[in-house]
């Protein structure tokens, strides 16, 4: 895969530690849909040699061309190089990468389900959602009140109920308790969150006996993005498979029993 010059559009700390990017590169942007990824080459020279993948947040249109945001907090080198950039500033990236959430024709009731940092991949998929006049609802879990992705910059029809660790804002607790209550309204379900989630989230799936088809976004470490290095093999039901190239979507009772 060839890579590509990104420019940075514009960077802003959304909340706590927590940055937006606005990327311009048509390449990549061409392809790209909510919970596929992209990789970028996070510094000047060779270290770190690896590329961070990446969700696409966001899409807009801007100066005539389709424009893509990044949300990441900033954990190690690579995202602590992200957040030094600044406008016109250029990143080597490639992409677009894996198999996105896919909504079925029929659905009019999306459930989304966001654990920490999750949020980031699920924006988009509630932006697409609204604007083809579709109901959602997102449920959103994060240790407290100041790492909760901003309710204001969403389209306002968007239901968005909270959970927080400390009981700073909304449920006091985890975002997994708010599903049961939330499930049978849903179509289909649409997550990203640590694994823990998700193990929580087929544990109350499990006990309902529901067979709603919930679509999961994996998070492993990534050497090549491209399928073949294979340090991204998960074990599923069927099987071992790349999150890179076989995901990051999966269906959530495939990978957690
Ligand atoms: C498909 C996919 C999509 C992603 N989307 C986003 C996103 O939208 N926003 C975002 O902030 N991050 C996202 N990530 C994770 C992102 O790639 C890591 O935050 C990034 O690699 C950290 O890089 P770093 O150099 O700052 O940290 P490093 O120095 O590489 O690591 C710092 C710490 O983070 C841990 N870490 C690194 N990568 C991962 C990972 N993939 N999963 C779990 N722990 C990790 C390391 O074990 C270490 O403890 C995504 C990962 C994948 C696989
Ligand atoms: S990251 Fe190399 S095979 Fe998936």
């Amino acid at each position: 895969m060839k890579i590509e010059h990104a420019t940075v559009v514009s960077q802003e700390e959304l909340y706590a530690n927590t940055y937006v990017m606005w990327l311009s590169c048509p390449t990549v942007a061409k392809g790209a849909s909510p919970g596929r990824f992209f990789m970028l080459h996070c510094s000047d020279g060779l270290d770190p040699l690896l590329p961070r993948p990446m969700s696409f947040h966001r899409f807009r249109d801007g100066n005539g061309e389709r424009q893509f945001a990044i949300l990441y907090d900033v954990r190690g080198r690579g995202t602590a190089w992200l957040a030094q950039r600044s406008s016109g500033d250029e990143i080597d990236v490639f992409g677009p990468l894996g198999r996105g959430y896919e909504v079925d024709k029929s659905t009019q009731h999306l459930l989304l389900v966001a654990g920490g940092l999750g949020v980031a991949a699920v924006i988009s998929l509630a932006d697409q959602a609204i604007a083809a006049s579709q109901s959602v609802t997102l449920l959103q879990g994060a240790r407290s009140a100041d790492h909760l992705f901003p309710s204001t910059t969403l389209p306002k029809e968007v239901e968005a109920i909270a959970a927080t660790d400390d009981g700073s804002a909304g449920h006091k607790g985890v975002v997994t308790d708010l599903l049961e209550e939330r499930l049978p309204w849903a179509d289909q379900v649409f997550a990203c969150g640590p694994t823990p989630m998700f193990a929580a989230m087929a544990k109350v799936i499990r006990e309902m006996r529901s067979r709603k088809p919930v679509q999961a976004l994996l998070e492993e470490h990534m050497g090549c993005g491209t399928g073949v290095c294979y340090g991204c093999a998960v074990f599923t039901r069927k099987g071992v498979r790349l999150v890179c190239k076989d995901g990051p979507r999966f269906e959530l009772t495939d990978a957690f029993r």
